[in-house]
């Protein structure tokens, strides 16, 4: 015997608003409605309204004439097994109510059309009481601009930010409002500078301006890779971001992103142009120095969303197994070109040179970095200390080598800082210092003076300074 049991409405309406959707993800899930709606300039504008904040999204598309904007206030309006237009952003028939609920208890679309208007709301308050799904729909207006077409989202009654500290409440609200204009910047980026489809957006009256995190002008990109069956149609492109000394340091810092190049590593995927999944590797590496200036662009369409594992916020995938096989494949080949940039900078810093103040040297158990003993100027001094004080110096060189802060340094190289840069003070210091070396490079080897000078502009950290060096010698 089959038995109808309708979900609970009071109930199920209040777990619709716990699936998890950010601030930002909610707005872009009302973004992807209005671009598929065709519009070219959508406009958000938040106001904190003395603690009765509101949002509104309002676009220049299609609109909705009566029924469909009934249709599309219905929770699970379409099926996600459905088939969609190729460039439709939804999937699941749910985005605009789940992410409207998830920021607010009232929620009002007012819709343009010919020369109606239509709108309808829900209310959660009244569906609790009620304990029934009732819109509240009123009937249609005519306006005198037929040419007027479009839709508002406008959200009421948002109780999901803190109120308790007035002041702290109006700030925390500004703030997520500029974070909004960075997210859609990255969300919606293609759109913006016009890649897929030129939109506008406007956030509290200020252009969103489009952050590519492939920072396209300047990267070296790889090769397209593509895996295409009859199901999964996916576009793989990796970018080798431009290493410090190759951009400004305002373009240095601005493509690091807010999180910076290590997490910001990984692959990007988008979906019809928008991005989905902040930059993972999908399990398949892990997040390290290496690889911080690799971020790799995976775009696929609407077709595959189930294997996909596409999450109803659209802000998670999973790729599909054969998908995350050659992922895994060509890893390597997406990878590597960072990497080699980051061991040629680490090469250039450990010694290649002729006489290395620090000596590196493979041991058993790990690499050790050591004061160089026979460097000219050390060797001189500890002749000169007598063997008493040489015991005594070596002492000292023992602690400095097992001393060695590796895991500073190391900290500070992944994050590009400058480490031990000669100061302009204290170049008049090395000059000298450069002049005592050759005298004794130029004895001790028994080479000429020019020879001399040729080892030092090899060795740190002359090598770095010898332009400053080399016109006072
Ligand atoms: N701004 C808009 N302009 C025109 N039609 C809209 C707009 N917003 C929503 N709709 C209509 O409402 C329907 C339901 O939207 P909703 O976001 O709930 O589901 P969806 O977009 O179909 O799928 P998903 O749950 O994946 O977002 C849409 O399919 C569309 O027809
Ligand atoms: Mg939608």
């Amino acid at each position: 015997m089959l038995k109808e049991v309708s979900p609970n409405a009071s109930s199920l309406v209040m777990s619709m608003r716990s699936i998890g959707y950010s601030f930002n993800n909610a707005i872009a899930d009302i973004i992807d409605n209005s671009i598929t709606a065709e519009a070219d300039l959508i406009k958000i504008q938040c106001i904190w309204n003395g603690e009765e904040p509101t949002v509104e999204i309002e676009d220049n598309g299609k609109g909705m004439d009566h029924d469909e904007l009934i249709e599309a206030m219905r929770p699970g309006t379409q099926s996600p097994l459905s088939t969609r237009s190729d460039d439709d952003l939804g999937r699941f028939g749910l985005g605009l109510k789940t992410a409207s609920f998830s920021q607010c208890k009232k929620l009002i679309v007012k819709t343009f059309q010919g020369n109606l208007c239509n709108q309808a709301t829900w209310d959660l308050d009244v569906v609790q009481i009620e304990n029934k799904w009732v819109l509240d729909v009123e009937d249609s207006l005519v306006i005198n601009d037929i040419e007027k077409k479009g839709t508002i989202i406008r959200w009421e009654k948002i109780d999901t930010l803190s109120k308790k500290n007035k002041e702290d409440a109006e700030d925390n609200f500004n703030s997520m409002v500029s974070n909004l204009s960075k997210h859609i910047g990255i969300t919606f980026h293609r759109f913006i500078n016009g890649d897929k489809r030129r939109i506008n957006f406007i956030v509290n009256g200020l252009k969103c301006e489009a952050f590519d995190p492939f920072f396209t002008d300047k990267s070296t990109p790889l090769p397209i890779e593509l895996i295409k069956n009859q199901i999964i149609s996916c576009e793989i492109r990796g970018f080798t971001l431009p290493s410090k000394n190759k951009c400004t340091d305002k373009e240095w810092d601005y493509y690091a992103g807010e999180e910076g190049y290590l997490a910001n590593q990984g692959f990007y995927l988008y979906r019809n142009g928008r991005l989905i999944s902040s930059p993972t590797w999908f399990g398949l590496e892990k997040k390290t120095p290496k690889r911080k200036l690799c971020r790799v662009r995976i775009d696929i369409d609407n077709q595959s969303d189930l294997l996909w594992q596409l999450d109803v916020k659209k802000s998670s995938a999973v790729p599909p197994p054969l998908v995350k096989r050659r992922l895994k494949k060509i890893l390597r080949s997406l990878v590597s070109p960072a990497e080699r940039n980051f061991n040629d900078k680490a090469r250039r810093l450990t010694n290649r040179e002729i006489n290395p103040i620090w000596q590196r040297t493979t041991k058993d158990n790990g690499i050790t970095y050591q004061i160089n003993r026979n460097h000219p100027l050390v060797k001189k001094f500890s002749e000169e200390l007598g063997p008493k004080l040489v015991l005594d110096f070596e002492k000292v060189f023992f602690l400095i080598d097992n001393g060695l802060p590796s895991e500073g340094i190391y900290a500070d190289f992944s994050d590009d800082k400058n480490i031990n840069e000669i100061d302009k003070s204290e170049i008049e210091y090395l000059i000298k210092l450069s002049l005592d070396m050759i005298d004794l490079l130029a004895k001790n080897e028994n080479i000429d003076r020019d020879r001399a000078k040729i080892t030092l502009s090899t060795t740190e950290p002359f090598k770095t300074n010898w332009e400053y060096i080399e016109e006072k010698i």
